[in-house]
């Protein structure tokens, strides 16, 4: 999926004036009169002529994308925002529990038309899940999935072994189970459905396209979103790249995009040394001198937002590129200020996994940075669902003091600002009666 001659990804590029383009946003609202047909009713392929890489009868949906724009003044008011300005854009709701499903349709539906039988990725967990899942419903292609030892939380791991996927957990990281899932699939000829896939990117622009339905097409302030692998925010750029060169929007939404501290490749180069798209022609070399030094300081990634734990994002280049074209921003949070933005996330709403709530943590930072301003409409992406991985939340909500410090304490967490705790009484009646008394 890279350039023969430069060995950069590739990109899917359209000849809109060959194709039939809609004249205006509110045009897809007819789509849903339709909801009885698949393709209409996929919060992807309702959008087929902003993604027209096959024919829409031959798009393989599992019913992705029925997601919810939620107001979130709870959750606003703790990011310092004023009432009605914080949306919490909710991909948990997916049919695998991510926005991965929304970029999966599309390469799976790429696969199958060029004749593959098979299908591979790495995974910190959720591109897993959401392949295994559309291998199993649709049981067009078997899924072959590298995941790292011990890198994955349990609700994804049990979601690729209970929908049938070939596991192979490697000894190492995600990013050594990406270069791994690189040159197996190339020595096999498996298809690989990895974000590299630039048709997986084609899917998860359409998530900026429901975003701005929810919001009756106004175009938001500000996207804020977790950086891990970088396919998302890719996606993001290169979405309103195309709106408005087709001439759908007037402006683009500003792009946040928030590493967890101990992943945060993409802040150090952007925010510490200051790489930038440069008309197409970022710094490679210093990028290779960060990964040289990276490496001779036998740096791995780390933190309990599993999901983004990544070091060697993929889609560097394409990142770059959605900065420059958003105005983007990139900061980064540690996990004690991801873990009390998920409790607030799940005070205020239904919840999501600890990589998510790095967006809200990032808003909270960019608040009290100033840089966002508290009147502005800011949309947080919620990128998984809050049962993915139950541990870190049980582990932050524990009374249980050895729990928390295995968990949570090795990873410099200390404190559990909104946890709420389970309260232990006797089996009694007259002591159970009293407890809810005291507390309610
Ligand atoms: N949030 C969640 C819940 C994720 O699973 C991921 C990526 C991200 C954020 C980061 O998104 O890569 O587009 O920057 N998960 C991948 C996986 C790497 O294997 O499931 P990104």
């Amino acid at each position: 999926m890279a350039c023969d001659r430069c060995g950069d990804l590739l990109d899917v590029a359209y000849a809109w004036d060959r194709l039939p383009v809609p004249g205006a946003l509110a045009d897809f609202e007819r789509q849903w009169s339709r909801r009885y047909d698949p393709h209409c009713f996929s919060g992807v392929w309702r959008f087929h002529e902003l993604l027209p890489f096959v024919p829409v009868e031959q798009c393989v949906t599992v019913g992705e994308g029925q997601t919810l724009l939620q107001a979130s003044d709870g959750v606003g008011r703790y990011v310092g925002m004023n009432p009605g300005g914080l949306f919490l854009q909710y991909e948990g709701m997916n049919p695998s529990g991510s926005f991965k499903d929304n970029g999966m349709s599309a390469a799976f539906t790429h696969a199958r038309s060029v004749g593959a039988t098979r299908a591979a990725c790495a995974s910190t967990g959720n591109t897993s899940a959401s392949l295994a899942l559309y291998c199993s419903v649709t049981r067009l292609m078997k899924a072959v999935i590298f995941v790292g030892s011990g890198k994955i939380a349990y609700g994804k791991l049990s979601q690729a072994l209970d929908y049938g996927a070939l596991t192979v957990q490697i000894a190492g990281d995600f990013d050594d189970a990406m270069a791994r899932v690189k040159e197996v699939s190339k020595e096999l000829g498996i298809y690989l459905v990895n974000s590299v896939n630039p048709f997986r990117l084609e899917g998860q622009k359409t998530i900026m396209y429901r975003v701005l339905e929810a919001l009756r097409w106004e175009v938001p302030d500000w996207i804020v979103v977790p950086g891990g692998n970088l396919g998302n925010s890719s996606a993001f750029g290169k979405a309103f790249c195309e709106l408005k060169e087709l001439g759908l929007v007037d402006r683009s939404p500003r792009l946040a995009i928030i590493n967890a501290a101990g992943a945060n490749t993409l802040y150090e180069l952007v925010e510490k040394q200051g790489l930038c798209w440069r008309k197409g022609l970022p710094d490679g070399a210093a990028v290779c001198r960060y990964y040289d030094e990276m490496d001779a300081q036998h740096r791995r990634a780390s933190t309990i937002a599993s999901a983004i734990e990544i070091n060697r994002p993929v889609n560097l280049n394409k990142c770059i590129r959605a900065l420059e074209g958003m105005n983007g921003v990139v900061r980064e949070v540690t996990d004690q200020q991801i873990l009390d933005a998920k409790a607030q996330v799940g005070a205020g709403g239904i919840g999501c996994e600890p990589a998510s709530a790095a967006s809200v943590a990032g808003t909270k930072l960019l608040v009290s940075e100033g840089v966002i301003g508290p009147d502005e409409r800011v949309v947080c992406i919620l990128t998984g669902h809050q049962l993915k991985d139950p541990n870190a939340t049980v582990a932050y909500h524990t009374t249980d003091q050895e729990l928390f410090n295995k968990v949570l304490g090795s990873r410099g967490v200390r404190r559990a600002a909104f946890a709420n705790r389970a309260v232990a009484v006797s089996n009694d009646l007259d002591e159970i009666i009293k407890a809810i008394q005291l507390y309610s």
